[in-house]
């Protein structure tokens, strides 16, 4: 009886590690796709390399985030970095993608960034 709770709740925990982390994902996101999208829709703030220094930075009030460092975090899950692109934060500046982008194509964005040096 025991060892079958402890068996569940291994099953539990696996899964639920899979189901943050997300290991596949990367090999089903296009990178070129994404260089693009992130030239296109994202540049212009956080510039080329994503640290924030985008040639419009200087005329927001908050200062766009480094994703370059935010999305290499392993801490943050690939869904809640979509969801953050795609409802944005508008009331500081950062636009929601909403309706723009699809959520491939935020998770191909966020696999470029990461391929920057
Ligand atoms: C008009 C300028 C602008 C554009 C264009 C822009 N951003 Fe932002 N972004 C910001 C600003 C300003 C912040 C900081 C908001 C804050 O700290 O409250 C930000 C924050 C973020 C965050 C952190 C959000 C959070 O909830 O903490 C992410 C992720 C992000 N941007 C990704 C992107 C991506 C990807 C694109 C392109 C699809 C993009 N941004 C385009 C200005 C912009």
């Amino acid at each position: 009886m025991f060892k079958k709770i402890l068996i569940i709740i291994l099953i539990i925990i696996v899964v639920g590690c899979f189901y943050y982390i997300q290991p596949f994902k990367s090999m089903s996101t296009n990178t070129a796709n994404g260089k693009i999208q992130y030239n296109q829709n994202c540049l212009s703030c956080h510039g080329k390399k994503g640290l924030g220094d985008g040639p419009l930075a200087a005329s927001l009030s908050k200062r766009p985030k480094n994703i370059n460092k935010k999305f290499k975090d392993i801490w943050k899950p690939d869904n809640r970095l979509t969801r953050q692109i795609l409802l944005g934060k508008p009331k500081s500046g950062m636009p929601a993608f909403k309706g723009v982008l699809s959520e491939s194509d935020a998770e191909d964005i966020i696999a470029y960034v990461r391929t920057i040096k």
